[in-house]
């Protein structure tokens, strides 16, 4: 949440600033700024809103200055507007936060007795006079330390100071921070995505560290003031991704190029001429694992669940999932003869990466499967999956989410496999279908009419619920999270067993439900709770995969087939459709479907 941007540089920075924040927008979008200093005067624009409307600020183009940071906010503390946006600053410092501070009540009365005073709402404020206050009497350096030390909580910060014309501080804890370099100019970022126009050498600052940055020269601490070395990574280029296209919306572009995405993945993971997976570097005998824990947060939460599924299926091994923020604080048995498994397409989730730092802690195995490499995740776990689907721009996950289960899958089959546990000829019958799966996907695509015209339906209701059993339980969840994410309208994912023990009752005439019923073990079931909800006047849209059996059901409101495949593989296909009737509905209700209210892409805050 939130994004920071600073340069320092032999030119004015502040053009570059608005075009860095416009790449970070991902991160929060409910407000804007940026600062700069010029002439031994610090110069500060922000505006409620977009990036957009910072720009079109006329104070930005006059702004002048080659030393500079900005930020678009995610609000925590204090409502979203432009005393509370970032950056803050006093006569002698600015400042941009991404986290929280969690002692800035305390903070702020100790300042305030000290004859401070406060302008905004926001636990960032507490910094700025925080680190004035240590200026009075000490050092630079001295300052950030003794100030980074007073502070409890998770933190990103980037500062830039009145009397010092070429230099930013930039300090982490918990929050992800960057540094890239560039020829004569210099920068910090919250994630790589946001220096990747500029620069492809970048360093991460570890927890704990804070960087003096400086247009030729950048130098890492320990939170003691002790120099560290830090390695220089080199970035892909790969700006094409970045880009929407034809498309009209990230996310659109996003779900329509899965059967790329997964193509590519599959590309990485099967040895497609002898029909294996190849999963190389495993760091532990597959004897020394009993046991697996998945833990993530929404989407890739859900891809956890379809992964339990697929172990118990397919595995002997025992499984347990988690929900990150709760696996943190729970009093966990850690084991070391048990995988935890983290899911994440940022790799940045604070909550997620608390989860890792905890198992790591007690050096258990950890792997993560993450779709960004460079992440604070992939960077802290033991092994590293990547899902290899490219950036994902769009805040609702879509080709991510494809991406974790497959790779998940992959690695229940070769658990299955090493552990004897699955038998040879299933084994190559699996990589065979797998094989096939981004062609399906690719048809799927093409069910896009009636999806449009059912829509409507769903962008007018009250409510919605989304049920399936097995397998179609977690594709159950993430529909009706897509669905409120993008349309704001309450909708329930529910296991289509459990309606009549209470959700039942929420069934009103009229009331668009979601039934995934495909072909599968669970058909018969799931048809009869079908037939519990519509007897009650809900309108039923059923999701199946396409079959020569007729269905034998009466009074569905409208029916979408996707292709058909093995059982393992049919979440796939059935979370296309589900993807597209957020989509459609989004844009019917006119809003803006890459950035929807209140979220956003990368959840760096607990
Ligand atoms: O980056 P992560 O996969 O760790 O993010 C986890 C969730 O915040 C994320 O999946 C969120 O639920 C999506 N916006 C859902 O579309």
């Amino acid at each position: 949440m939130c994004g920071i941007i600073g340069i320092t540089s032999y030119r004015p920075v502040s053009s570059a600033i608005i075009n860095s924040l416009k790449k970070l927008e991902y991160r929060g979008y409910d407000s804007a700024g940026i600062a700069t200093l010029s002439d031994g005067v610090i110069n500060e624009v922000k505006s409620e809103g977009r990036v957009d409307n910072l720009e079109k600020n006329l104070a930005i183009k006059n702004m002048s200055g080659s030393v500079g940071i900005g930020h678009v906010r995610w609000a925590t503390h204090g409502i979203p507007n432009t005393i509370n946006a970032h950056p803050h600053s006093s006569d002698n410092v600015s400042i941009v936060h991404n986290g929280i501070i969690e002692n800035s009540t305390i903070l702020k009365k100790y300042l305030i007795d000290k004859g401070h005073v406060f302008k905004s709402q926001t636990d960032t404020e507490v910094i700025v006079h925080l680190i004035t206050e240590h200026l009075k009497k000490d050092s630079l350096k001295e300052s950030v330390i003794k100030m980074l030390k007073q502070l409890h909580g998770s933190f990103a910060l980037g500062i830039i100071f009145k009397d010092e014309p070429d230099l930013i501080i930039g300090a982490r804890r918990g929050s992800p921070l960057a540094v890239g370099y560039g020829s004569n100019e210099n920068y910090l970022g919250s994630d790589s995505y946001a220096l990747k126009s500029m620069t492809n050498k970048i360093s991460y600052l570890n927890d704990g560290e804070f960087c003096i940055i400086k247009k030729d020269q950048v130098e890492f601490f320990d939170e003691k003031g002790i120099k560290v070395n830090k390695k220089v990574l080199e970035l892909s280029t790969d700006e094409q991704n970045y880009e929407k296209g034809d498309f009209k919306h990230f996310m659109a572009k996003e779900i329509e190029e899965q059967p790329t995405t997964l193509k590519n993945c599959i590309k990485e993971y099967v040895d497609t001429i002898n029909n294996d997976i190849n999963i190389h570097n495993f760091p532990w005998n597959i004897k020394e694992i009993s046991s697996v824990t998945l833990i993530g947060c929404g989407t890739a939460y859900h891809s956890c669940l379809m992964a339990k599924y697929w172990f118990e299926e397919l595995t002997e091994l025992d499984v347990t999932i988690d929900i990150a923020s709760e696996f943190r604080y729970r009093k966990n048995r850690f084991k070391k003869d048990n995988l935890y498994i983290f899911v994440s397409q940022s790799g940045e989730t604070a909550d997620t990466y608390a989860a890792l730092d905890l198992c790591n802690k007690h050096n258990v195995k950890t792997c993560s499967v993450v779709n960004v490499i460079e992440s604070s995740i992939a960077r802290d776990s033991n092994f590293v999956l990547p899902i290899h689907c490219g950036p994902e721009i769009g805040v609702a996950s879509t080709k991510a989410f494809l991406g974790q289960m497959l790779v998940l899958y992959i690695l229940v089959l070769k658990m299955g496999i090493l552990k004897k546990d699955l038998d040879k000829d299933l084994y190559l019958n699996k990589i065979k279908d797998l094989k096939e799966l981004p062609k399906l996907v690719e048809e799927t695509l093409l069910t896009e009419n009636k999806i449009q015209t059912v829509s409507s339906t769903f962008t007018d209701a009250k409510g919605s619920m989304f049920l399936g059993r097995g397998f179609s339980y977690p594709i159950a969840l993430e529909g009706a999270l897509k669905l409120k994410e993008l349309v704001y309208v309450h909708a329930e994912g529910y296991p289509a067993g459990e309606m009549k023990h209470g959700p039942l009752a929420l069934i009103e005439d009229g009331m668009p439900v979601v039934v995934l019923a495909p072909r599968d073990k669970y058909y018969p079931k799931t048809i009869s709770n079908m037939q519990e909800v519509i007897a009650r006047g809900a309108k039923v849209l059923l999701i199946t995969n396409k079959s020569k059996d007729e269905i034998v059901s009466e009074n569905i409101w409208e029916t979408i087939e996707v292709e058909s495949t093995n059982d393992d593989l049919l979440p796939f296909l059935l979370t296309i459709p589900l993807q597209k009737l957020a989509y459609y509905s989004a844009l019917k209700k006119g809003y803006d479907i890459d950035k929807p209210r209140n979220l956003a892409k990368s959840v760096t805050v607990e």
